[in-house]
């Protein structure tokens, strides 16, 4: 008689019964687009280190808003450049600074495209350092409250000018409840807040801060930004803003941060977001120009990666080039 053999297989014959198994699925509705917006340039102004990136005219970010919806992106993430900076940002939270103006104009054209703005000072202080600072003879310190007080004005700001969800990028303590409370108090209750939670003293911001024109003028981030060393304390971070109110919670840097991804999707279950950023895409863009690795081969790998560990929105300088990729 005949015995039976139960081999364990991998259905892995064809494309489309590969397709059928695949746990993981891309789509142009993951991915969020940053677009940085200048009141200093008249034409679109290339980013050094990041190849496709510009700081872009209002006249032109409407523009850009509209071909990234018809590209199948659901959501851009805004980022402003002021003509003038100062010691209290004012130009964050100013009625018609460059972020209010540029929401005004790509609402009244795209009205459907989810709007995130990132809200933090660091590009509208003249020292670069994202909250309000006080200088004691060698020491610097970033006054919490103060600080809390001018996101919570941002905030306000862009949510009147038509934003639809608000991104705290600052890491002040207390800030998503503050905003949270303002929102709600000021007839917001429907914008949302997508916490930068777990955002890490990082490497990989430089090439953004050339392009936001944010580097701090003394001093480093480490007082208010969290170190890498700490998945723990991470995890804190990202339960505290959640309860404080976030809707979206987001770990950043993304690749070298996958464990903190995991487990906080694990603990808590709530939407999250992970930033692929600016010194994560100019590494893999260095590499392609080097003949090193493909590039499409490479991102989808790495954006399959970031959401098999629990992320549901990924933020990425390669969000159009996806939206195509993943369409084919
Ligand atoms: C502002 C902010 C930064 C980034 C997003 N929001 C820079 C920083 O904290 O230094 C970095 C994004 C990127 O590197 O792509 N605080």
């Amino acid at each position: 008689m005949r015995r039976l053999v139960h081999r364990p297989r991998r259905l892995r014959r064809s494309p489309s019964l590969r397709n059928l198994i695949r746990e993981t699925q891309l789509s142009a509705h993951d991915f969020v687009l940053p677009l940085f917006v200048s009141e200093k340039v008249e034409r679109r102004c290339a980013i050094a280190s990041m190849p496709g990136v510009f700081q872009l005219s209002l006249k032109e970010i409407v523009d850009e808003a509209q071909r990234a919806q018809d590209l199948g992106l659901q959501a851009v993430l805004l980022f402003g450049i002021p003509e003038k900076k100062d010691e209290q940002a004012s130009g964050a939270y100013a009625e018609n600074g460059v972020v209010q103006k540029a929401l005004r104009t790509i609402k009244s054209k795209c009205p459907d495209l989810v709007t995130i703005t990132d809200v933090c000072l660091c590009e509208y202080m003249s020292h670069g350092h994202c909250g309000v600072t006080r200088i004691d003879g060698d020491h610097f310190h970033v006054l919490n409250d103060e600080t809390v007080d001018l996101l919570v004005k941002t905030a306000l700001s862009h949510a009147a000018a038509g934003a639809d969800m608000v991104a705290p990028s600052d890491m002040m303590d207390g800030r998503i409840g503050a905003i949270r409370e303002a929102l709600d108090a000021g007839g917001f209750d429907q914008i949302g807040i997508m916490s930068y939670a777990a955002k890490f003293a990082s490497a990989f911001y430089g090439p953004f801060r050339e392009a936001a024109e944010s580097v701090p003028q003394f001093g480093d981030r480490r007082s208010y930004q969290m170190d890498y060393a700490n998945p723990d304390e991470a995890l804190r971070e990202v339960a505290l803003d959640i309860d404080e109110g976030a809707d979206i919670v987001m770990v950043k840097p993304a690749l070298p941060y996958i464990d903190i991804l995991w487990r906080a999707h694990e603990r808590f279950g709530k939407p999250m977001a992970a930033y692929h950023v600016s010194g994560e895409y100019a590494m893999i863009n260095a590499a392609v120009e080097k003949g090193i690795v493909e590039e499409r081969a490479a991102v989808l790998e790495i954006m399959t990666a970031l959401k098999r560990a629990g992320a549901d929105v990924v933020i990425t300088y390669w969000a159009r080039e996806l939206a195509a990729w993943t369409r084919e």
